[in-house]
Parts: structure tokens; C-alpha cells; sequence
């Protein structure tokens, strides 16, 4: 039994985790009591996908109250439930640049700046739907579980902490209460926010919520519409504007997400239409935010190229096409024995042709759709001829994916010309073809069902021969020796039976022509004019890959033969017609097997 498949991106939160552990600069925050008995030492990370694959590492099932982190999931609720123009009247959109509990307002209107500084918080809590205090508790509790897509519960302790403590906070709401910017009775307000920031969350449930953010206000994990397109939108708008207090500017720059950070020591960063992080430390910076959370974010976001001013990603299904081995087959021509083996072995070969552009989120689906299904396959080929720009972090999972396949004896060819992509763990193939046929190649090898010599009886025209007319036939044979390179003359051989070695089939190309590689065919095949070689000579030729022995017929020993034997000529010529059409009836059933 192999081990569990451990994913790429898990090694890279793995490690990133095992480095960052060691930074302990910073300060748990203590102006909330309880939230000083946090252990400085917890560090979780977690990374969601839009369909719902959740990456997690540390500490990223230890609870802790959710603070600040709450305030751009509550005003998405709020925009949800009063509309971006209502919402607006009470409560700006502007960065302030100064830290999270300033106590400053719109100067004559009396409106907090934005919602995640605690003013317009206090004000965005009261904004939700329901007309009572209770209405609006429950539906910012029910809200923020449907982000998380499971039920939170409230830290009593921490609520009552900040309750007993939140002077600051309860001078910020007497003066925006006394300017008419809030207009509920001023202690409910307050209960409402300090409830809604002692919900108890996980770094896992952080990055959940903030990949229904990213991923237009649908929770991956339920498939619940938590939020409009719009209110999701907006909230991460804002997030990206003021989420980080006086350190917003200098965050987009390095991170380039919007993010939002909380004094319990979490901290979120989205990538529209991509992810959410959720990181957990409790140790902050002067400004609040978690040491360890940040350094990780700007990390993930380097290494995972997810900053929202690159180009993104162009979206779409990745995979344009998966083949299997046993229905799709490389255009080697192959006797009769090797077909079988393939028919039989061959779904140990995937072929996946991806399309579009390969960054974080389209490499982490190739990676993880490959490894659920890795069971009985032995060779995985990655066509990159489809796809767009390769980016470095797509080339990191891609080679984090084809050492781990090795590593279980799966061996990984990448098919790609002109991108140069770097993946030391795979073989690199310049087309899909080439790809199949070493795939192939090594599939028989390995089942020791590769005929290196197929004598004349056995030979794919002659099977259903009479023993007899075979005999016969050998007697207008001569056989012939090629050196690899050498050209057959396909205007003397009518007909060629190869019993060792193989041929190609080389097209010209370009001026001076040049011969590219179109076919090739192994022990046990024939070629030439009476075969499946037509006479455009012009535009192809036929060389020997490797030292060849053929049994000819030339030209002239078939005239002889039609003249002495019509008999045979006969049956030779049927079973070459009959040949062909089961060539074809395999050419059909693999187009049927392309197209469907
Ligand atoms: O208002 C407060 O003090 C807390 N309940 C939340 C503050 C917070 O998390 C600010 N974060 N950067």
C-alpha cells in the first residue's frame, strides 16, 4: 500500500509553517484580558480553493475569537441586506491611514471613514437585516456561519472581557450616536460588535469565508449563496482599500490582496475568483497585525504569484482532454501481439492536454486531479502544447507533483516545444505523440510484451494465411539489412515485411526541406507501395530507426509472383485489404474515442 498522496502545495505550507515558526518578534494583544491567555506560540495556515479543497498546516484547528477579521463578512451582510446606497449613508468607504481604533470622523457629517476601522464597524453591525437587537445578532451569527459553512459559536469570556474593557470603543459609538451616525441605542450597538468579534473561528473556517468572498459570495464548501456577486465585491474593494489600517498601501504593494487582519492574531487575503488564506498567530506587530500571518501571506503570495496586478490567470477549464492508453494510442503502426497488450495494459498511460494559462489555481487542479487517481496508472503525460503562459509556481507544483509520482515508480513525460518549462522529475517530449509511443514503448517493455523479432508466419498481413501460401510466398523474399538512417527504396519494394528493428516514416518540412518524424513502425507491420504507403514519394520517406531486418518484396519478385502464382497473388492481396480496413475500423473507433 502506498502512503496517502501528500500534495505539493501541502509540502510548500508544510515548510513555509516549519520556517516562519521560528520568527517570534511581536506582542499577544492584552487591552481585551482574555485575549492575553492566547498561546504565542499557535501558527496555523490554511489555503481554500473556489471548489472547495482546503490546504491547511499548524495550528489551523485551534479556535480563537475572530475580532476584526469579522468586519468585512459583516459588511457584506450588510450591503446584502441594505444595499451599497443605504449602507453608504452611514458608513464611507475612504482609508484613513491611521490605526484600527482612532477616534476621528468625517468632519460636519459625523460618518466613519470606512468599515474596518472600529467606527464604521460599530455603525456596519447595526446595518444588518432585522429590526430588533435580536434579529440582528442572529443574523449576523447565521451569516458569519455560512461564510465559515458550519455554526460558529461566541466566546462568552472574550465578549464580556472587551465589554467590561471597550471604553474606547464605547466613547467612538456615544459620539457617532450623538452626531446621528448611529442611530441604535448605543450599548445594543456595542454588544452586537463585541459579540460579532468573539466569534469563535479556525484558521480553516478563515479561509473558507474568504474564498466565498473571492468566489463571489458562494461558500465552496456548501455551495451556499452566502452573499451577491455585488456585496462580495465591494467587501473585498474594501478590504484591499483600508483592510490593513496605515499599513494598506504598503500591503497591496507587497502582498497585492486584499486582506484584513485582527488583534486575536488572524488575518485573511483573498484572490478574486481564486482563493482565500486564513492565517493565525497570535503575536502582532506595532500595527496590530500578526507577525507570523504577515510574513506567511507575503510568502504565498510571492511563491503562489497570486498578486491581484499580475495578469491574471485567463479562466476556463484546464484540462482540454484526458486520455487513457488502452482506447488512445500513439500512431506507431504495431503487430498484432503489442496491440493487444495495450488494449489490455494500457489505461496504466494518462495523457492530460491542458489548456490556458497555468498558474496557482489551474496547476493546484492539475495536481490534484492527477494524484486522487493514481492507483493503477504507471506513466502520466502532461501536454503543455494548449496551454498559455507556464507561470514559475505552476513549474514548482508540476515538479513537486512529478517527483512525488517517482517516487511511487510513476514516471511523468511533459509534452512542451517552445515554453522551455523546468521539470527535472519528468521526461520532456516535444510532442503528444512521441510522448505516447515512449509511453507505450515502456509499458510493453515492462510486461515483457514487446516483440523485438515476429517472424514471417506471424506477421500482421499473413496471420490468416494458409502456412502453406506463407511457405510458398518466402520463396519471393529477399531479406535486407538497414543501418539506422538508411532509406529504404520504396520504388524496388513493393512490399516490406519488418521482422526486427522498426522504421520511420519522415515528412518533408521547410525550405531546405528538412525531414521531420510523422510514424513509425515496429516487428511485425509492413510498409510499402502495396501496403499503406501510398506514392506521393516526393513528400515522404521511409529510414530505418535503429539496425532493421526486412523481408522484401521487390517490384519485380511480385510481378513474378502475379505470373506464377495467381493464387497467392490473390490471397496476399486480400489480406492486405483486409488489413487495411481493420486499420481503419482502429482509426475509427480512436476518433470516436477523441471526440467523446
Ligand atoms: O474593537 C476591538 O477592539 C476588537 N474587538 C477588534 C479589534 C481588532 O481586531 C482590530 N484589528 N486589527
Amino acid at each position: 500500500m502506498n502512503a496517502p498522496f501528500v500534495s505539493p502545495i501541502q509540502d510548500l505550507l508544510d515548510d513555509l509553517h516549519a520556517r516562519l515558526i521560528e520568527q517570534r518578534a511581536g506582542e499577544v494583544a492584552t487591552y481585551i484580558p482574555e485575549l492575553g491567555k492566547a498561546d504565542p506560540e499557535w501558527f496555523g495556515l490554511a489555503v481554500a480553493t473556489l471548489d472547495g479543497t482546503v490546504y491547511e498546516a499548524g495550528d489551523s484547528r485551534v479556535p480563537f475569537t475572530i475580532q476584526s477579521v469579522s468586519k468585512p463578512f459583516v459588511y457584506a451582510l450588510a450591503l446584502q441586506d441594505r444595499g451599497l446606497p443605504d449602507v453608504l449613508k452611514q458608513v464611507g468607504v475612504e482609508p484613513t491611514g491611521d490605526a484600527f481604533n482612532a477616534v476621528r470622523l468625517e468632519p460636519y457629517t459625523g460618518r466613519p471613514y470606512n468599515p474596518m476601522v472600529n467606527s464604521g464597524a460599530i455603525v456596519t453591525s447595526t446595518l444588518v437585516g432585522g429590526d430588533t437587537f435580536e434579529e440582528r445578532r442572529e443574523r449576523i451569527l447565521t451569516g458569519l456561519s455560512a461564510f465559515a459553512g458550519r455554526e460558529l459559536a461566541v466566546d462568552r469570556k472574550v465578549m464580556d472581557s472587551e465589554a467590561a474593557t471597550g471604553d474606547r470603543n464605547r466613547a467612538l459609538a456615544y459620539l457617532m450616536h450623538g452626531a446621528g451616525t448611529l442611530t441604535c441605542d448605543v450599548e445594543e450597538s456595542l454588544r452586537l460588535y463585541f459579540e460579532q468579534c468573539a466569534a469563535l473561528v479556525t484558521t480553516s473556517d478563515l479561509a473558507v469565508m474568504t474564498a466565498t468572498l473571492a468566489g463571489g459570495g458562494i461558500n465552496p464548501l456548501t455551495g451556499e449563496t452566502v452573499v451577491s456577486v455585488e456585496a462580495a465585491a465591494n467587501a473585498l474593494t474594501v478590504m484591499a482599500t483600508c483592510g490593513t489600517y496605515d499599513y494598506a498601501g504598503e500591503w497591496l504593494v507587497r502582498a497585492g490582496l486584499p486582506a484584513k487582519s485582527g488583534v486575536s492574531g488572524g488575518l485573511i487575503a483573498a484572490l478574486p475568483s481564486q482563493l482565500g488564506l486564513g492565517l493565525f498567530s497570535p503575536r502582532l506587530d506595532s500595527r496590530g497585525n500578526s507577525v507570523r500571518g504577515v510574513a506567511a501571506c507575503e510568502e504565498l503570495s510571492q511563491r503562489f504569484g497570486l498578486h491581484l496586478m499580475r495578469p491574471a490567470e485567463r479562466s476556463g477549464p484546464v484540462f482540454h482532454r484526458t486520455l487513457r492508453g488502452d482506447t488512445a494510442h500513439s500512431s506507431r503502426v504495431r503487430a498484432h501481439d503489442e496491440r493487444t497488450a495495450l488494449a489490455r495494459l494500457g489505461g496504466a498511460i494518462r495523457v492530460y492536454v491542458l489548456r490556458g494559462d497555468l498558474a496557482f489555481s489551474s496547476a493546484e487542479a492539475v495536481v490534484r486531479t492527477i494524484s486522487e487517481d493514481t492507483g493503477s496508472v504507471r506513466w502520466v503525460v502532461l501536454d503543455l502544447k494548449r496551454a498559455g503562459r507556464v507561470a514559475s509556481v505552476a513549474e514548482t507544483l508540476m515538479e513537486g507533483l512529478a517527483a512525488k509520482l517517482k517516487e511511487r515508480g510513476i514516471t511523468t513525460v511533459v509534452v512542451d516545444t517552445e515554453k522551455g518549462v523546468t521539470v527535472p522529475s519528468a521526461v520532456i517530449s516535444e510532442t503528444r505523440d512521441a510522448a505516447l509511443e515512449w509511453c507505450e514503448d515502456a509499458l510493453l517493455e515492462s510486461a515483457g510484451a514487446s516483440r523485438m523479432t515476429v517472424p514471417l508466419a506471424e506477421q500482421d498481413l499473413l496471420r490468416s494465411l494458409d502456412p502453406f501460401l506463407v511457405t510458398a510466398l518466402e520463396a519471393y523474399l529477399e531479406p535486407r539489412e538497414y543501418a539506422p538512417g538508411e532509406r529504404l527504396l520504396e520504388d524496388v519494394a513493393a512490399l516490406c515485411f519488418i521482422i526486427s528493428g522498426g522504421l520511420a516514416r519522415q515528412i518533408m518540412v521547410g525550405t531546405p526541406p528538412r525531414p521531420v518524424r510523422e510514424t513509425s513502425m515496429g516487428p511485425g507491420t509492413a510498409v510499402g507501395r502495396l501496403a499503406l504507403i501510398d506514392d506521393a514519394e516526393h513528400t515522404h520517406r521511409i529510414v530505418a530507426e535503429c539496425p532493421t531486418s526486412c523481408l522484401v518484396l521487390t517490384t519485380r519478385e511480385l510481378a513474378r509472383l502475379e505470373r506464377d502464382s495467381p493464387r497467392l497473388a490473390d490471397a496476399l492481396r486480400w489480406s492486405i485489404a483486409n488489413a487495411i480496413a481493420a486499420r481503419l475500423r482502429r482509426t475509427d473507433a480512436e476518433n470516436h474515442a477523441l471526440i467523446h
